[in-house]
């Protein structure tokens, strides 16, 4: 085990907020095991930065670990040349080119159709109403998996994302998460059963024919649904929460001084969705006076580094005109997120715009307070909205 300093903490408050215990640590011990985690965290910015590339000490292979007994072996518990070839052959899908020419247009109709339908209700959850069926709309064209509905893509991520949390092992948890792999699979067997295009642009497809084994193409479809829902969701519905509770920024963005892509940016560093990416020591290694044994269990703070005040000025302020060129929402490393081009896409160049410009006079709905919760994975309960 590490010989970072022990740092205890309560772990249902930080749950419901983990940035003033994260900023403690930073200030006092920026590196510390804390022992309900049983793992070492990294909190500041740079470690993190620098630390993420030593993939020959900071690992992602973890065998025995959650996500690959129950998602399979992805990429995302690989390292080296096995990493890069499954990375390779999924660029095809992923690509800013793709994005821009494919998929962009896709995901502006769907959310066109789906305002328009909802706009006359004058009211909604922004998160079940709008940002999960968006998400869940753009995981369906990416992954290949057209023939399953936006409920069952969220309620199968939402089911694995447990699954892989559930380190107390509750047998209804691992039951639902074997449930949702299930589903996954069944509804890729039938993609596949009905044929699929030689200009087929899915993840499914461009995996399949780099030629990747059926199982891998398996699991990093699972990688895909289990870790593209919830981040695109809580952004969409945090972004315009955000937004709208600071109308002077609003405006700004409304008269075209600043754009959707400096709320987008501001609000992934002020709020990270995914907050934290686990990690295991490959060989001992000492770094900051801190000695890491081999099998230790790291945390890579994403959340905390986000809010580094070394690097960030008064970064509990959620301020769109900041330079967010160092925030490592997306990661820092070979697994820096795979799906960031398709979600800048779809967030600031169709939602976000699409919703100011389709529901006059957006605003929140006051009888409602907006509450986040999570560390590891950190979003909006709910967001209701009104409009005219
Ligand atoms: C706002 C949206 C999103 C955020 C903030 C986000 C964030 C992240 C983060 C922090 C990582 C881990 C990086 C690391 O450990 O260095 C990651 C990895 C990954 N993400 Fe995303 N993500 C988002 C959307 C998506 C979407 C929509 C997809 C799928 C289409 C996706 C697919 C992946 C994959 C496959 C990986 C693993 C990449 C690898 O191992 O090489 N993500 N994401």
């Amino acid at each position: 085990m590490s010989n970072a300093p022990r740092i205890n903490i309560n772990l249902n408050d930080f749950v419901k907020d983990p940035y003033p215990c994260l900023k403690e640590m930073q200030k006092h011990n920026p590196i510390c095991y804390v022992p309900e985690l049983d793992a070492t965290l990294l909190t500041k910015r740079d470690d993190i930065f620098i630390n993420e590339k030593k993939t020959e000490i900071f690992s992602s292979l973890q065998p025995d670990g959650l996500m690959t007994q129950l998602m399979g072996e992805n990429m995302m518990r690989k390292d080296g040349q096995e990493h890069l070839t499954e990375r390779k052959a999924i660029f095809p899908s992923i690509s800013p080119k793709t994005v821009k020419n494919f998929w962009k247009e896709k995901f502006s109709k769907n959310a066109t159709n789906l305002l328009e339908a909802l706009r006359g209700n004058k009211k909604a959850n922004l998160m079940t109403e709008i940002a999960m069926p968006t998400s869940a709309y753009m995981l369906k064209v990416i992954t290949g998996l057209t023939n399953m509905s936006e409920e069952e893509m969220d309620r199968t991520s939402q089911g694995m994302i447990d699954g892989c949390s559930n380190y107390i092992g509750d047998p209804l948890v691992t039951e639902n998460c074997n449930n949702c792999t299930e589903s996954i699979d069944n509804h890729i067997t039938d993609r596949i059963n009905r044929g699929l295009e030689d200009n087929d642009l899915s993840l499914l497809a461009v995996q399949l024919r780099a030629g990747l084994s059926i199982s891998q193409t398996r699991a990093n479809i699972k990688l895909a649904i289990s870790g593209g829902q919830n981040e695109p969701r809580d952004a969409i519905s945090g972004a315009i929460a955000t937004i709208l509770k600071h109308p002077k920024q609003l405006e700004m963005v409304l008269n075209e001084q600043c754009t959707w892509m400096q709320v987008f940016e501001e609000y992934l560093r002020w709020m990270s969705p995914i907050g934290m990416s686990p990690r295991r020591i490959a060989k001992k290694y000492l770094y900051s006076n801190t000695t890491f044994d081999v099998d230790d269990r790291i945390f890579f703070m994403f959340g905390a580094a986000n809010r580094d005040p070394t690097i960030f000025s008064d970064p509990d302020r959620f301020d769109i005109t900041r330079d967010c060129s160092k925030s490592i929402a997306f990661g820092a490393g070979p697994h820096f997120c795979a799906g960031a081009w398709a979600s800048k896409a779809l967030i600031t160049e169709v939602v976000l715009p699409l919703v100011f410009e389709m529901l006059p006079n957006l605003r929140l709905d006051p009888k409602c307070s907006i509450e986040y919760a999570g560390w590891a994975f950190r979003g909006p309960l709910a967001v209701n909205v009104l409009w005219d």
